[in-house]
């Protein structure tokens, strides 16, 4: 009897323990902070890693896909029409984007790397091959007449010499051209002139096989937030090209890796060579990706909107005070000069007049939103999709005839749609991973079901330890009734 009295109570002692225990590790939440203490330290750039591995040569392949806008009247453009224009593609590249000329330095804090983008293209992906033709604006004629259309006597000459050669305000050339580079007949002509000049234009020419300059990335060992941040670029801590001090910062990662431990309140920036800035990205829902569940982190209009709505984007207005509105850039300066305009696909995000000023726009969040679907544990990308529109600022020359009456217009060129989908070896390793946090974070609450179940073990003996005293007790007044 003592023995067994001596068990209920232990029991009744162990399941308030458990469940103390139990519930205080929910409170402190210290397996979620041992772990993420844990991951934070692996999750570095050091020769090595897991992490190194992937940032060096990312292991999941990447696409590069190119729609183009092929434009149907032109004759009725130079009228003064509203351009309508047909979305073809895409054309898609395999990108290849190793980190090279790896350098560690500072004790191991700072890491510098070239990225150099190799592009093959993937007839497979595509509608057709490189060699289908497109008809969009002559952007090196376009560039060239604004850069002159001031000079009454170069104008004159130049405009001469296009309607001599029959180049106009369009051109019609192989996908594979516009993208990679053709020699310009009025580049080479005017390289007569200008030795130095480059008759050969592309939209990514000299972007296969080459580099965006040299990087500084912290390697996340003082501080895991970071993780592949970028110190320097080319040398500088900022651009020179905005006009405000905040919109020349080089801020957040390259885009291609994330710090761990990441919150649903954070603000991911990145910084883009290709879009000449910086921006970020918040969080928007949760998603599941091949089975492991992830954030889902994309750029809020915000990021784009005309300096009324976002006083900070006014620095973007070049020359100073000089605002086109919601959704475009200006991207002339760090373009050479060429008149070039960088929005979302379709202007999404963008204000309702640069979709109706051309015929076909048509925004659309899921294909022209750019999204990050981010596991919030170990900061590893498991998909994403970086969506940019070049566009041309094309509007009336009065000192160019080929301009005819063109209306003002950012005249859409081509959307890119850059993506990536985690592989299928690293989302099994991943897994892992999650199921391990899974089962790390629920050890507390296995602890408190444990002491439940004491607990209901404990009153169950109870209960029927004292019955029979308790029923003795009841009947005492039935009985003397
Ligand atoms: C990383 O370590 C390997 C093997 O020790 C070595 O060959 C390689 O050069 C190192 N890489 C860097 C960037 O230090
Ligand atoms: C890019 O360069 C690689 C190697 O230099 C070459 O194989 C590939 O065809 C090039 N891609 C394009 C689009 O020119
Ligand atoms: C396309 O072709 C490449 C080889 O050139 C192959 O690796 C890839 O799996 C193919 N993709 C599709 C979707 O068929
Ligand atoms: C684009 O338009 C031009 C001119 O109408 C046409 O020749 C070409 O086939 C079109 N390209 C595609 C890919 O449809
Ligand atoms: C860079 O980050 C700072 C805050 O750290 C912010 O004030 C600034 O607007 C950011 N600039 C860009 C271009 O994102
Ligand atoms: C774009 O910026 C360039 C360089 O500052 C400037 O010359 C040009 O006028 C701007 N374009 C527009 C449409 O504002
Ligand atoms: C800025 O954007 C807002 C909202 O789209 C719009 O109402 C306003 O007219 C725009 N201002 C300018 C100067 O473009």
């Amino acid at each position: 009897m003592p023995l067994k009295s001596c068990c209920i109570y232990s029991t009744g002692v162990f399941s308030i323990l458990f469940l103390i225990l139990g519930i205080s590790l929910v409170l402190s939440n210290v397996f979620p902070h041992f772990l993420q203490s844990v991951v934070e330290k692996e999750i570095v750039l050091k020769n090595g890693t897991e992490a190194y591995k992937a940032w060096e040569s990312p292991p999941a392949p990447i696409y590069m896909q190119f729609y183009f806008f092929n434009v149907t009247n032109p004759m009725e453009v130079l009228d003064g029409d509203r351009p309508a224009v047909v979305e073809v593609g895409p054309y898609t590249y395999r990108e290849y984007r190793p980190m090279e000329q790896v350098n560690f330095h500072n004790n191991g804090t700072k890491v510098a790397a070239v990225n150099t983008k190799t592009y093959i293209f993937q007839r497979n992906m595509s509608r057709g091959p490189e060699s289908e033709l497109i008809r969009t604006v002559n952007i090196p004629a376009v560039t060239v007449m604004n850069k002159f259309k001031d000079d009454a006597i170069l104008s004159n000459l130049i405009s001469s010499y296009m309607r001599s050669s029959g180049s106009g305000l369009f051109t019609t050339r192989p996908v594979g051209q516009l993208l990679w580079g053709y020699e310009d007949g009025l580049l080479k002509a005017l390289k007569a002139f200008q030795p130095n000049l480059d008759d050969i234009f592309g939209l990514f020419y000299k972007s296969n096989a080459t580099n965006d300059g040299e990087y500084v990335f912290f390697t996340g060992e003082e501080n895991y937030k970071d993780f592949a941040r970028v110190d320097t670029w080319n040398g500088e801590r900022n651009l020179r090209w905005w006009t405000s001090e905040e919109c020349n910062m080089i801020n957040g990662t390259n885009g291609a890796s994330f710090h761990s431990v990441i919150t649903k309140d954070e603000m991911l920036y990145m910084f883009s060579s290709d879009l000449c800035r910086s921006l970020y990205a918040l969080y928007e829902e949760d998603v599941t990706v091949k089975g492991i569940p992830g954030y889902r982190f994309s750029p809020p209009s915000m990021v784009f909107a005309n300096h009324t709505v976002n006083a900070n984007n006014a620095g973007f207005c070049v020359p100073a005070g000089n605002c086109l509105g919601s959704g475009v850039l200006n991207v002339s300066v760090c373009k050479q000069g060429a008149p070039i305009i960088m929005s979302s696909p379709h202007f999404y995000q963008g204000d309702e007049k640069f979709v109706n000023d051309v015929f076909g726009m048509m925004p659309n969040k899921d294909l022209h939103q750019t999204s990050i679907d981010i596991n919030p544990l170990t900061g590893i990308i498991m998909q994403a999709a970086k969506r940019l529109q070049i566009n041309v600022y094309v509007e009336k020359l009065p000192t160019f005839s080929q301009t005819g009456n063109v209306r003002t217009v950012v005249f859409p060129v081509l959307y890119l749609n850059e993506s990536v989908v985690i592989d299928d070896a690293s989302a099994a390793k991943l897994k892992q991973v999650v199921t391990g946090q899974n089962v790390v974070d629920n050890i507390p609450f296995m602890l408190i079901g444990v002491g439940i179940i004491l607990g209901g073990i404990f009153m169950f003996l109870m209960c029927r330890h004292k019955i029979p005293e308790s029923t003795a007790a009841e009947r005492q007044p039935l009985l003397s009734s």
